[in-house]
């Protein structure tokens, strides 16, 4: 069996920046209380005059990982896409970016595990270079949200966390021992579904009813989420994924180099790192600036943490996502 190993991280995020107080001109809401909360102070919103969508901006993040891995499109055997936002209900993202970067008829995969987007489609890639199936495969998580977000008072506590952007990966063939992916695990709890969905347009709540009861109190059309209750459960099951990582391969919490926790809310992070008793030098967060970019988030700390030299050869990198679903998971990577 092969090793998969990441040679090539990019990320493209729109210029549009958009602070707490910038969020007050159509809401009733501060920047004191987002921060307070979620730790955000701005998040990227795609202008639409400038043409990016999820597909053009996970093509964009694309392009860079491609070179950074020394590859050209031609090289890449395999697109796994993951958003919850794609341009198009059907078909999925991955088929435009097959298109927009102008590859070979390679297969293109689509993912929706929202906010665990990236530890699935990390996780399926692993299997099939370890089967020696594909060689080079293409990951990237992609969301455009501002596109979608209730920019009201009534959508304020989903709309101030959710910001656009895209990461991408390139995953490859590798024989050197003990390097590269070491381990994926996945999880899902289908009960808890609705405490964090879009529920309509969907075949439950089709357009042409929603556009029939024409009802101004209908949110079906706009993320809902409990917080408090996505909170409760992201702290456990955060916890349990890093640990089932770490014991899978026989490791502690003290060999953690670098922890790459999915960027839902700074204060779920800043929870984790107290409880594992992590450094701050190794947890990377980006919330800060970016907000909640769903499929997209772990792969653009991912990209930043290494651009800033804080991933080294040799470093136990071990990533942790939960979100919508509820989906979790974690990788463990000898970088
Ligand atoms: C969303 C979250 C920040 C809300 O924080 P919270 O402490 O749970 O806040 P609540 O929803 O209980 O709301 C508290 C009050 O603040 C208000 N509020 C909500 N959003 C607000 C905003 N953006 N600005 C100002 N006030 C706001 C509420 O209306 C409520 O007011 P009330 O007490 O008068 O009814 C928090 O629950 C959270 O981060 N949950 C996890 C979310 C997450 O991780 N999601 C992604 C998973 S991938």
């Amino acid at each position: 069996m092969y090793n998969s190993r990441i040679t090539g991280l990019g990320y493209y995020v729109p210029e549009n920046v958009v602070t707490n107080n910038d969020l007050k001109e159509f809401m009733d809401t501060s920047d004191e209380w987002i921060q307070e909360r979620t730790g955000i102070k701005e998040r990227r919103w795609i202008d639409p005059k400038t043409g990016d969508t999820t597909a053009v901006m996970g093509a964009k993040a694309a392009k860079i990982a491609i070179e950074r891995a020394n590859l050209t499109k031609d090289d890449i055997d395999f697109i796994i896409f993951a958003t919850l936002s794609p341009d198009m209900y059907f078909p999925g993202g991955g088929v435009q970016i097959q298109d927009l970067l102008e590859m070979p008829t390679i297969g293109a995969l689509d993912v929706r595990n929202q906010c665990s987007g990236f530890i699935y489609s990390l996780s399926i890639a692993d299997q099939f270079i370890k089967t020696g199936m594909y060689k080079n495969i293409l990951v990237i998580g992609s969301e455009n949200h501002s596109g979608g977000l209730e920019k009201s008072t009534r959508g304020r506590g989903v709309t101030v966390i959710f910001g656009d952007g895209a990461g991408a990966a390139v995953l490859s063939r590798s024989e050197e021992e003990g390097k590269g992916i070491l381990s994926s695990h996945l999880h899902s709890e289908g009960k808890h579904a609705k405490e964090l969905a879009l529920i309509g347009p969907s075949t439950e709540r089709w357009v042409p009813e929603i556009m029939e009861a024409n009802d101004p109190e209908d949110t079906s059309y706009f993320p809902h989420m409990n917080g408090q209750f996505v909170f409760k459960h992201a702290v456990v099951r955060f916890s349990e994924a890093i640990v089932e990582g770490l014991q899978a391969n026989g490791l502690e919490k003290d060999d953690i180099d670098m922890l790459i926790p999915h960027q839902a809310n700074l204060r779920i992070a800043q929870f984790i790192q107290k409880k594992f008793g992590l450094a701050n030098d190794k947890v990377y967060n980006n919330i800060m600036r970016y907000g909640n970019t769903t499929a997209a988030s772990i792969i653009i700390a991912l990209t930043e943490a290494w651009e800033e030299g804080k991933i080294k050869d040799n470093d136990l990198v071990v990533l942790a996502a939960f979100g919508s679903g509820f989906t979790w998971g974690s990788v463990v990577i000898r970088w």
